[in-house]
């Protein structure tokens, strides 16, 4: 099998992709956009009102898809219980997430009331519930059920400013379009996995629990990270190890990986994260199994490709003045936003071979600040998670 597609853009940054004269926030014609709608569904937004009572205890999935919320919390969450504030007084829910560089966020967005924000990572809805308590309103997206009912459940006291959706964020343009959304004062993704993800054996993405080789966000997604090993031809999967885990032993890894699934198919996380040990001795406290798992969760999920189409849309969403944070947690993702918000925030672009430099047709933003926000020490005292996290921020320029 070969590798899914790098990309559904093969220049993300080429403003061809919105015709001049589009309006800000508008669906655009091309026939990715007509793709995606066939297979997005939107659900019923609150504060746009709906005729039907019985949504009240509906949470929106998907157009058609309302489910009902959780009553009580959810199982198998690792951890204890959070207290989470809310307008009807403080309440128990099981731990999920803990939300990394707060304040940093808070300061990027400037959540107030009257205020539009999207959350295309929801997860355990820590940063938006602290835009709700701002008295922002907040449309959010996640592609992982469980953080849909998770965070609905957390959240229900705000449904009359807060709606959960369900998808890719790299899709919100048809998401928030068929909503009739127009602009957006603020714009936040914190990628890549959530703590629930991790503690979760059953979900495959760690290598110190064993579960089902999994690793998909999205459970409905069409391959898993067993696929991934077991059916890739040898050159894909080195490329994968090399471009997504830049981990230098790819080739002895993938190596074995062949000699193995040879025998028997690889099924479960520590059936391959102890293959690669004994390839690899460990020489850091680093597992060295953990450069291949971060390459199979970002080739499962696809999950530069969804990066770099969201910043590629982002800015014609963003009203003038509006700003978008996101939180990177590798090298690899924190690259892609630096490159993207470098090239948006450029006036004028310069190339030895032209006679003279030309005005940038994809200069939206100011940058917020030059270097990405970290975690303070307080932070790290509080959450180690944290230290990897980076926070890059822009704000739209006037059109
Ligand atoms: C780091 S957690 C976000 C935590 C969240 N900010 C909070 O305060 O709890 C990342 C979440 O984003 C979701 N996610 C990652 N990539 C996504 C994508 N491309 N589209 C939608 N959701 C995504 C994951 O399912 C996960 O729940």
């Amino acid at each position: 099998m070969l590798p899914q597609t790098a990309s559904i853009f093969s220049n993300p940054w080429n403003a061809d992709l919105f015709p001049a004269g589009e309006k800000m926030g508008s669906i655009g014609e091309k026939g990715w956009v007509s793709r995606i709608v066939q297979t997005f569904q939107v659900g019923v937004w609150p504060w746009f009102g709906t005729s039907e009572d019985a949504m009240d205890d509906m949470m929106p999935l998907g157009r058609g898809t309302l489910i009902q919320r959780p009553v009580e919390g959810e199982p198998g969450s690792s951890g204890g219980p959070e207290q989470v504030p809310g307008p009807g007084g403080a309440r128990e829910v099981p731990f999920y997430h803990l939300p990394v560089l707060m304040n940093e966020v808070l300061e990027a967005l400037e959540p107030a009331p009257g205020k539009l924000i999207f959350d295309g990572t929801l997860g355990g809805g820590g940063h938006t519930e602290a835009l709700l308590q701002r008295g922002a309103r907040v449309v959010a997206m996640d592609q992982d059920d469980e953080a849909l009912r998770h965070a609905g459940e957390r959240l229900k006291g705000y449904a009359d400013r807060f709606c959960a959706l369900k998808g890719n964020f790299r899709d919100f343009p048809t998401v928030l379009g068929e909503a009739g959304v127009t602009g957006l004062d603020g714009m936040l993704i914190d990628i890549g996995v959530s703590s629930r993800h991790l503690d979760a054996a059953e979900r495959g993405f760690s290598f110190n629990k064993d579960g089902p080789l999994d690793m998909r966000m999205d459970t409905s997604g069409p391959i898993t990270a067993a696929d991934i090993v077991n059916t890739y031809e040898q050159g894909a999967l080195e490329q994968i190890l090399w471009k997504y885990g830049e981990e230098p032993q790819a080739r002895k890894i993938v190596k074995a990986i062949l000699a193995e699934r040879a025998k028997t198919p690889i099924k479960t996380t520590l059936q391959l994260a102890e293959l690669i040990s004994k390839v690899c001795p460990k020489y850091s406290k680093r597992h060295p199994a953990t450069l291949t798992f971060q390459a199979l969760r970002i080739e499962t999920n696809q999950e530069l490709a969804a990066l770099e189409a969201f910043l590629a849309a982002a800015p014609k969403w963003l009203k003038p003045g509006g700003r978008l944070a996101v939180i990177s947690f590798h090298s690899l993702e924190d690259r892609v936003v630096k490159h993207a918000f470098h090239h948006q925030s450029q006036v004028w672009l310069d190339r030895p071979e032209w006679p003279e430099p030309k005005r940038n047709p994809d200069c939206f933003y100011r940058l917020l600040s030059r270097k990405p926000k970290e975690a303070t020490e307080n932070e790290l005292s509080l959450n180690p998670r944290a230290r990897s996290a980076r926070l890059r921020g822009v704000e739209r320029l006037p059109a």
